[in-house]
């Protein structure tokens, strides 16, 4: 039996998972690691806490497993988007990154727009420029960090530093390249116009790969460190969504999924490539090659959740360290106590600002309708329907692109959650099912992994061979309706407070 190695970089922690070539999950290990957020709307995170957790969490599967090194032919790592590595000649990093999350760059988006053009940026890199992206991030660095800009001269993503780590090599792929804003999206290759435009030395750029190419093999450094063979291979992996899809097998058109991670995301496969014309909804390369992906993004989607258990559910995280359970299974248990619409109470998500269908990195998140009859259990129904509502607010862009999935795969830790996929299932009114194996987006770079190392032919025949899919859960006919009228007033929250947030944003400077 030959196995692969899937590591998943998130932005709550990197979990590492060992796979035998059939799919199946034999051992995993996690380390978390701090976000740091030095002002209002910042993120950032230190690359050395990634590669010392995918270090440590290699060692234990693979000492835990007792699996020879030799049988494992190919690793592949997926990882948090956008994300700014800035690394010196010698491949120090520079300074920490500035992830994904993050939205200090709105001006440095302003000014790309008037460069490039609104309509050459949307044709080169199929998305308007936004702070979450990477190109903003670099701006922003060369504008008000000279001094750091100056000695860069290798600019990566997080799973892409990994990479490096693991390898030596300076590699990306086409699918988290898609999310720096310097990719010419439908010709899967960096644009020389846009980074003459900028000003921007290409020569800071990795080379780009198909995700599950192989890029390089382990290095006899990183075999020391990790118990892994220099046999085995790297391949190109994939931005956390792309690896997701292929995790849960939306490897061909017609298939969508949604995931509730730290951000929350709904995705659709598309073989031609399809562009939102009001860049409400993300088009990239996807992880097969050849073809895209469409998605929304809810920025704050399971951190809002875990924003709330952090902040107000002490009691919960206590009583679940001393039952040994997950505190998300106490949570949930309150919010199922509270009935839908949360007795009146509403929950807009947007503490990072928000991406679908807003793109406005100046609004909040908050509460409507709190009264002194709400229970902790009604906040905390109230945020994971806000989340709902917002991932709803993504596929109904997507539908009015022609998307219209028959099911829809659930993922992410939020989709371990059946309250929350049911919930999911009554506001999208769409059956909502999840894989066998839960592993998303490891289980994706593990599988691109295989491909890579010749184990199968074609994604699309790892994702038959390697993913198997439990029965959905059907829509309740009765609870549709009452989740729509509140969908309705939801929708109503941004619109009625978008000057306010503007205003909000404006104190104190
Ligand atoms: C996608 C995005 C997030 C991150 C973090 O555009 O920003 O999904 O990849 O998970």
């Amino acid at each position: 039996m030959k196995y692969v190695l899937g590591v998943d970089l998130g932005t709550s922690g990197t979990k590492t998972v060992l796979f035998d070539q059939k799919g199946k999950g034999i051992c995993s290990a996690t380390v978390e690691y701090p976000m740091y957020q030095p002002q209002n709307g910042w993120a950032e995170q230190a690359p050395e806490d990634w590669a010392n957790a995918a270090i440590s969490t290699i060692q234990t599967v693979l000492t835990r497993s007792g699996v020879s090194k030799d049988d494992v032919v190919a690793l592949g790592i997926s990882g948090q988007m956008h994300g700014l590595v800035m690394l010196d000649e010698k491949g120090e990093v520079i300074r920490p990154s500035i992830i994904w999350c993050d939205q200090r760059t709105a001006k440095e988006c302003e000014e790309i727009t008037e460069k490039v053009g609104y309509e050459n940026l949307i044709r080169i890199t199929a998305n308007p420029a936004l702070p979450g992206f990477t190109l903003s991030k670099l701006m922003w660095v060369r504008k008000h960090e000279p001094e750091n800009y100056a000695r860069c001269r290798h600019i990566l993503l997080p799973k892409d530093y990994v990479r490096y780590i693991l390898t030596g090599d300076f590699a990306t792929e086409v699918s988290d390249a898609s999310g720096m804003q310097m990719l010419d999206v439908p010709n899967r290759c960096w644009s020389v116009e846009l980074l003459k435009t900028l000003d921007i030395d290409p020569s800071l750029l990795a080379k780009v790969y198909e995700s599950c190419e192989v890029t390089g093999h382990v290095s006899a450094q990183a075999a020391a460190k990790t118990g892994l063979s220099e046999k085995t291979l790297v391949v190109g992996g994939a931005g956390d969504n792309a690896a997701a899809a292929v995790g849960t097998g939306v490897v061909e058109d017609g298939k969508a999924f949604t995931t509730i991670g730290t951000s929350g995301v709904v995705f659709a496969h598309t073989d031609k490539l399809a562009i939102d014309p009001k860049g409400r909804v993300h088009t990239f390369c996807c992880a097969v090659p050849g073809a895209w992906h469409v998605m929304g993004v809810t920025q704050a989607a399971g951190l809002s959740l875990k924003w709330f258990r952090d902040t107000f559910c002490a009691a919960e995280k206590e009583a679940a360290a001393q039952m040994g359970v997950d505190p998300y299974e106490l949570t949930n248990q309150e919010a199922a106590k509270s009935p839908i619409g949360a007795n009146k109470l509403l929950y807009a998500p947007y503490l990072m600002g928000e991406r679908t269908p807003h793109l406005d990195s100046d609004c909040r998140g908050m509460f409507f309708g709190l009264s002194a009859m709400h229970q902790r259990r009604d906040l905390l129904r109230a945020v994971m329907e806000g989340v709902s509502y917002s991932l709803n607010d993504c596929l109904n862009i997507l539908a009015g692109m022609g998307v219209a999935p028959e099911t829809m795969l659930a993922c992410g830790g939020g989709g371990k959650s059946p309250l929350w996929r049911q919930m999911l299932a009554d506001v999208m009114n769409c059956p909502v099912a999840t894989t066998v194996n839960t592993e998303g987006p490891a289980l994706g770079v593990a599988i691109l992994a295989s491909v890579g190392a010749g184990l199968y032919p074609s994604v699309q025949d790892a994702c038959r061979k390697m993913i198997k899919v439990n029965p959905a859960q059907q829509p309740i006919a009765e609870n549709v309706p009452k989740y729509a009228k509140v969908y309705a007033l939801y929708q109503q929250l941004y619109t009625a407070n978008k000057d306010l947030f503007r205003q909000l944003g404006g104190i104190g400077e």
